[in-house]
């Protein structure tokens, strides 16, 4: 039906007649000339309608509005002196209408395609097709399937194999809730949709497929945020034969890869490696943000015999944390300021912010400000001062608590401070953060649960400590983290029977349950398993940190709410009673809150 896309037009095709096909993204009317700006997916073309050319396409361009989708046959001129337009990639040249065919009339949408308004999410979502149509979200979806075919090809060149697994499966445990789906031909039984291939991967490096990648759709009910959707997708890949130094360092040349092709960025590697312990106890969490310089510093040895309990007793007891965080520059804080940062960290369960601010360094405590001064020693305050590196108009921050508590609060207390204050460096820090502990303890269910997920393997050195002491033992698995985002996790997995039994038993899976559940990975681990790990990117994540998106909604095509319902279908909706009866369910909605 064309010849070209109104993007593609330029100075080269000067004189030739050319068919356009698009929308009409603005229609202008000069003084008995029209001009209509044709928009197809690559971009804008000016067409210029004038009577002394053609009467009847003149006409015919006085009826169109917003969005009608045109035909139009014309000649392409250089725009006169004068009217061409930096702005745009055609704005050196301008189409002629010869002819328009009218292949489609459109109601007034309900907001501008053309302008670069904002306008609220819900809307947008609600009418998903017409927002696709502005550039600026269609080309988050064209840079995402640049991310994909890319991360194909890597992955191809390296010999890995494409495979589904399927969607309608048991229970894999990532953590978070099943979405069940209901069997008609065994009433009463119900399939899970699955949090990830994880299970399925695993039993392929048993068969010997040996590389293994799969672009796959995973389902978690769990609580959304700007970074999670219910359904998400995964870079899913594992491997044989493969160490995590090796798997590492091939992702890393794939990431790398990924970056110089699609954004022309060159990401210097090898990427930095860190252990959780020292994320945690730098940043606060397992995910920290390079990019911002700023650090916890541990208090605690010295607050052990401070007068002030608040201190003193998180200091001497084994859970508790007593840490500091320096803001360089920050004694400019106002007293409302450092309140409203208080309330910040009373969100993440802190009791309160104490800090001291260096007014004059030569001075001692007197050049000091701060409203917990009267409690510490001058000897504290100076190895505060020491260790903290404090300079000359700083502020020091405290957290003082559960150690958990103490790592969530001025973790993110660190991330705001860092984005308030302008301190977040520009560019790429890609991290691997590694040696995760295996398990960590749940103080509802009473129990271990699995840091990554039950068939991580335990790092060889520890192996003794699965029995010994659980809590320090740590795991052959690895995350990605890309500025402060989880873009990936994997590990090295189990693939000694004995040794998943032992975890199983000691996350209080009983041999019946983990037989019942799990009893056809059990089964494949006896049959000759080679040592085998994986990763798995969240590639709706990636998408977002690399289209500069803030919420991986912008990049899916067809996204979910807050609240896991789909403005644009009105899923989830409800069903006709003969097609429950047929699966042999009861819905009581009043109760399912
Ligand atoms: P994990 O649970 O860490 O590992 O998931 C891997 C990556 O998937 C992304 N991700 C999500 N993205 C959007 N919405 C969500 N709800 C969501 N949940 C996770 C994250 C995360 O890093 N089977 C293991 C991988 C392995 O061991 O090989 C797994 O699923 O970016
Ligand atoms: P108070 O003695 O409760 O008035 O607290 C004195 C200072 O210590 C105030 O600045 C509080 O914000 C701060 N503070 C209280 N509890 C904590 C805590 N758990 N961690 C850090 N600072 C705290």
């Amino acid at each position: 039906m064309r010849s070209h896309y109104c993007g593609a037009l330029s100075e080269a095709h000067i004189d030739q007649d050319v068919t356009l096909c698009g929308w009409v993204n603005r229609r202008r009317d000069h003084g008995g000339v029209i001009f209509v700006d044709l928009r197809d997916r690559e971009g804008i073309t000016q067409l210029v309608f004038n009577p002394e050319y053609s009467q009847e396409s003149f006409n015919q361009a006085n009826q169109v509005r917003s969005e009608y989708v045109l035909r139009v046959k014309g000649r392409v001129q250089r725009r006169p002196e004068g009217t061409e337009n930096p702005d745009l990639a055609t704005g050196q040249i301008e189409v002629w209408g010869q002819n328009i065919e009218v292949l489609n009339i459109s109601e007034t949408p309900p907001f501008p395609i053309d302008e670069k308004l904002e306008v609220g999410e819900d809307i947008r979502l609600r009418y998903r097709y017409l927002d696709l149509r502005r550039p600026e979200s269609f080309q988050r979806l064209r840079l995402r399937s640049a991310i994909t075919r890319q991360l194909r090809q890597f992955l191809d060149s390296q010999g890995f194999l494409d495979i589904d697994t399927p969607i309608l499966t048991k229970s894999t445990p990532e953590g978070a809730r099943d979405f069940l789906v209901p069997s008609r031909t065994h009433p009463g039984q119900f399939f899970a949709l699955p949090q990830s291939p994880q299970l399925f991967k695993q039993l392929l490096m048993v068969a010997g497929v040996d590389r293994y990648y799969q672009i796959a759709r995973c389902f978690r009910d769990e609580d959304l945020r700007a970074d999670r959707q219910p359904e998400f997708t995964q870079l899913d890949i594992e491997t044989s034969f493969l160490h995590e130094d090796g798997l590492m360092n091939l992702m890393e040349e794939m990431i790398r890869d990924l970056f110089t092709t699609v954004l022309g960025v060159d990401l210097q590697t090898p990427f930095t490696r860190m252990p959780y312990a020292e994320a945690i106890s730098h940043f606060g969490v397992d995910k920290p943000d390079l990019r911002i310089p700023l650090k916890l510093v541990e208090a605690g040895d010295l607050m052990k015999t401070v007068e002030f309990k608040v201190f003193a007793e998180p200091a001497k007891n084994d859970q508790g944390r007593v840490a500091v965080l320096r803001l360089p520059r920050g004694n400019k804080l106002s007293r409302k300021e450092i309140d409203d940062y208080t309330q910040f960290v009373a969100i993440h369960g802190a009791k309160g912010l104490a800090y001291i601010k260096v007014i004059n360094l030569s001075q001692g405590r007197a050049g000091l400000q701060s409203p917990i001064l009267k409690f510490l020693p001058n000897e504290v305050i100076d190895a505060i001062l020491e260790r903290t590196d404090a300079k000359e108009g700083d502020i020091l921050f405290f957290g003082a608590d559960k150690a958990a508590i103490v790592n969530e609060s001025l973790g993110a207390l660190r991330v705001k401070l860092g984005h308030d204050h302008g301190l977040v460096e520009s560019g790429w820090r890609p991290l691997w953060v590694i040696d995760f502990p295996m398990f960590e303890w749940d103080d509802k269910e009473n129990r271990w649960s699995a840091l990554h997920h039950p068939f991580t393997a335990p790092k060889e050195e520890d192996l003794a400590l699965l029995a010994q002491n659980p809590a320090v033992c740590r795991s052959r698995a690895y995350d990605l983290v890309l500025n402060g985002s989880e873009v990936g996790g994997g590990s090295m997995r189990i693939f000694q029977p004995q040794v998943q039994q032992q975890v199983f038993s000691l996350l209080g899976i009983k041999q019946e349950e983990a037989q019942d559940k799990f009893g056809f990975l059990l089964d494949a681990l006896k049959y000759g398993c080679p040592p085998h790990g994986g990763i798995a990117f969240g590639v709706d994540r990636l998408v977002m940190l690399m289209t500069g998106s803030t919420s991986i909604r912008e990049v899916i095509a067809f996204p979910k709410t807050q609240t896991a319902s789909c403005l644009l279908t009105g899923a989830p909706g409800s069903v006709a009673g003969s097609q429950l009866q047929e699966l042999g369910i009861k819905s009581s909605p009043s109760t399912s809150k």
